[in-house]
């Protein structure tokens, strides 16, 4: 699947222009969000609020960029010239916090892709260049970087490791999931990862914060979101041993992390980003359109109810309770998988090539995670708390932003996809420009097909860097298989 075979059922976010036009669809189609008509100017804009955390590091505005990987640095998990272009561009965005930039493994074996960047002692001089250069990028463009919070994403990437090779998955995994077992070709009995291998893991998280730290990043996120390993722990519910089955168990890898890292990197702040609910895997149905892949109880969704297609939020703040006890403050909002549910997790009129066909207008997604984000704002108020898949907004995105942090719904607003094809959208918002709409991020997924075909990601259609690029051409050809 992908733009150009499917035409999409749903309306455009272009067409619908009006506040009018818009409020009235929203309503047509049972969609729950809202928005402000006019945007606030200046300082009365909520975007340009600033933060200073428990630990004090001050965060200058509430624009975030989220992380994204580029599937682009070198074979010894070192930044490529094109990872540093991309950080270069969050640098010289406007947000003022930087969410851990892109998924950074901890060992080699635990890498989503054999160019996934790698936190080892070899490249820890690479890092401190790197955060230099986000600093000096953020410097020159705005004249300060006290107020600018970047941290890293530390990940390991469970059942979908590939550190060796783009074509072949080397997957570790905490229990025999019964649907994603099968999807990804793992026979029932593939060995799990044992206490042991969690117990050596968790060291390398720690030595991995340690040299972030070093590096001079001022924050950690510990990753526990889309179906990677921090978030299969949430869902081991049949997992035997220390890390399986109670809440306790289950969230015992996180706790050993943030133990090592408060003894080993004192100073060091931490955060979490999490998908705060999950569905069931979904696949392609008959009219091409995503379905889920069993009928009937789903036990494996962290924060989804027992028919694998709604939230229950009770676990989650279970799990939000946890981090509240570990003095945890930084909170980033996400759900589900981009592997099995991509709709849920980044919402798209076009879908990636191992994705569907959205069987919703992607704006429920985009609600879906704004309520569930403003419920744990609601809930815990002394969080900071980030939520995301607000690109599929388009034109409404600045709108919506601005309702839901005057409604406390969340204190800064998440760009993922929005900054690789308009990377100074944050900036033009906070001056009060309008914004440049052949920039704006329109959802034809490419970003997300390229690496699922062995291609470096990044914006394709609209970025004229990537467009003139040799990939371009492997991607169309990908696309047209
Ligand atoms: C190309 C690409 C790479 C991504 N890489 C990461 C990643 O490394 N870590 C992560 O937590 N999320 C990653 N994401 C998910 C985004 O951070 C974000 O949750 C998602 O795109 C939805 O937000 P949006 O609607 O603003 O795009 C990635 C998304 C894309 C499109
Ligand atoms: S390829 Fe560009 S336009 Fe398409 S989803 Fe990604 S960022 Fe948006």
């Amino acid at each position: 699947m992908s733009e150009g075979k499917y035409k999409p059922e749903y309306p455009r976010v272009a067409q619908l222009k009006t506040a009018e036009i818009f409020r009235d669809y929203l309503k047509k189609e049972n969609i729950d969000l809202d928005f402000v008509e006019e945007l606030s100017q200046g300082n009365s804009s909520p975007f340009t609020k600033p933060y200073q955390t428990k630990a004090g590091n001050s965060i200058g505005n509430a624009f975030c960029i989220l992380p994204m990987e580029g599937w682009d640095g070198t074979t010894d998990g070192k930044p490529s010239e094109l990872t540093k272009r991309r950080w270069k561009n969050f640098a010289i965005s406007g947000a003022k916090l930087l969410w851990g930039c892109e998924a950074v493994a901890v060992r080699h074996e635990g890498r989503a892709n054999p160019n996934q960047l790698l936190l080892n002692d070899q490249n820890l001089g690479e890092f401190e260049e790197l955060y230099q250069m986000v600093e000096k990028e953020h410097q020159g463009a705005f004249g300060n970087t006290n107020d600018l919070l970047t941290g890293l994403q530390l990940t390991h990437s469970g059942r979908f490791c590939k550190p060796n090779s783009k074509t072949k998955m080397e997957p570790k995994i905490l229990y025999s999931h019964p649907i994603l077992n099968k999807k990804f070709g793992l026979p029932d009995d593939y060995p799990v990862m044992t206490d042991d291998d969690i117990s050596s893991l968790i060291d390398d998280y720690i030595s991995a914060s340690v040299r972030a730290q070093k590096a001079g990043f001022k924050f950690v996120d510990i990753k526990h979101c889309h179906g990677y390993l921090g978030h299969e722990f949430l869902s081991a519910y049949d997992r035997e041993g220390i890390y399986g089955k109670s809440i306790e168990n289950r969230t015992r890898f996180l706790r050993e992390i943030v133990a090592g890292i408060r003894s080993e990197a004192p100073g060091l702040e931490i955060g979490v980003r999490m998908s705060i609910f999950d569905w069931v895997p979904f696949q392609v149905g008959p009219d091409g359109k995503g379905i889920p892949s069993s009928q009937g109880n789903y036990a494996y969704a962290f924060g989804g109810d027992s028919s694998g297609i709604h939230e229950d939020l009770s676990e989650t703040f279970e799990f939000l309770d946890e981090l509240k006890n570990l003095g945890i403050e930084l909170v980033c909002t996400t759900a589900g998988s981009p592997y099995y549910n991509p709709h849920i997790q980044r919402p798209a009129i076009f879908p990636p090539s191992d994705g569907y066909n959205p069987p919703e207008d992607p704006l429920h997604g985009v609600a879906r995670q704004i309520k569930a984000t403003a419920a744990i704002k609601k809930a815990y108020p002394e969080f900071y708390v980030i939520g995301s898949a607000y690109s599929y907004l388009q034109e409404w995105l600045p709108n919506v932003g601005e309702f839901v942090l005057n409604a406390k719904m969340a204190d800064s607003i998440g760009l993922g996809r929005m900054v690789l094809s308009y990377p100074d959208l944050p900036a033009d918002i906070l001056a009060g420009n309008n914004m440049k709409r052949p920039k704006i991020c329109r959802t034809f997924s490419d970003c997300t097909t390229a690496p699922r075909n062995g291609i470096i990601s990044g914006c394709y259609p609209l970025d004229p860097f990537y467009k003139k690029m040799e990939e371009h051409d492997q991607l169309k050809a990908a696309k047209n298989k």
